[in-house]
């Protein structure tokens, strides 16, 4: 158990908080702690949706860097399975997640934005994997979540030079969904996973996953993930429900009863 980060539930959606002033810099601790909390989101049946937050001054300046200054390799050898599995478990969080960022997500941070479906982002946010001016390169997925969300060239424009980019940048290149101002970061982070509370959740799960694994696969490949995803469907209730309300009342929202 930690302090650092803690998942908080209302309305059916549940907050990663990330909690570790001045910058939530993300130490083993806090590392840990996300994973735990990802499992949290994952099984709580009153969690829809899930927004990842920092607070109101900063989402994350990466990880620790100096926890990892004296490192040797052979500890990074150690640890590295961490830096990729705290990401990963955000990522396999089978609801809607939601980056909602103010101030720096840089490095890690940038990474655990990458790992959420969406981003929303403060209008002054900088975003940024600033790992090249220590020497290093990004080690929690940055290099791969990046490439596929923004194409392997702008990719490696931010990776080679670790320059930041502001949020009028990150939205034009596709790195970010949204930009708010600062204030209104976490109540718009909110409204864009709401819709999802009382939906059909496990056909957005099924959608979740036969885009995300389909990415990671040839196109046919990708359509037999889908295919048997998408019969999977009819074996829930709520493609009964959805299906049967259209025939006697037309077009949604069904009463979905995320079954
Ligand atoms: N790790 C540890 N401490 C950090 C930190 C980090 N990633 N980022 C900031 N801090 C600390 C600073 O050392 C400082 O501590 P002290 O008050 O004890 O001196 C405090 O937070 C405030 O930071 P600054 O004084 O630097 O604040 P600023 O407003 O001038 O700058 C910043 C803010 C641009 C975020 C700057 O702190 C910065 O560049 N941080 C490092 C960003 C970075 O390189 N991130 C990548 C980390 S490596 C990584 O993440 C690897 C991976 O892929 C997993």
């Amino acid at each position: 158990m930690t302090d650092l980060v803690r998942l908080e539930v209302e309305a059916g959606i549940g907050t990663i908080r990330l909690d570790r002033p001045p910058m939530n810099a993300l130490n083993a601790e806090i590392q840990e702690g996300l994973l735990a909390v990802a499992a949290e989101a994952t099984t709580r049946k009153d969690v829809a949706a899930v927004v990842v937050y920092g607070g109101e001054k900063v989402f994350a300046a990466g990880a620790d860097i100096k926890e990892m200054e004296t490192m040797s390799y052979t500890d990074m050898v150690d640890r590295s399975v961490l830096l990729q599995e705290f990401t990963k478990a955000i990522a396999a969080i089978p609801k809607p997640t939601v980056a909602a960022i103010t101030g720096y997500a840089l490095g890690g941070g940038c990474e655990v934005a990458l790992a959420c479906d969406f981003r929303v982002v403060a209008e002054d946010a900088k975003l940024g994997q600033p790992e090249i001016s220590l020497g290093i390169i990004p080690g929690a997925g940055g290099t791969q979540r990046l490439a596929r969300l923004v194409g392997p060239a702008r990719a490696k424009d931010l990776v080679f030079s670790g320059r930041f980019v502001d949020a009028a940048e990150a939205l034009a290149i596709g790195l970010v969904d949204e930009v708010v101002p600062a204030a209104d970061v976490y109540t718009a982070a909110r409204a864009r996973v709401a819709r999802y509370v009382g939906g059909p959740s496990y056909a957005v799960r099924a959608a979740k996953e036969a885009i995300d694994r389909g990415l990671e696969v040839d196109l046919e490949t990708g359509l037999e993930i889908e295919r048997i995803l998408f019969a999977g469907t009819f074996a829930t209730r709520d493609r009964a429900i959805g299906m049967r309300h259209f025939v006697d009342k037309g077009k949604g929202p069904a009463p979905f009863e995320g079954a």
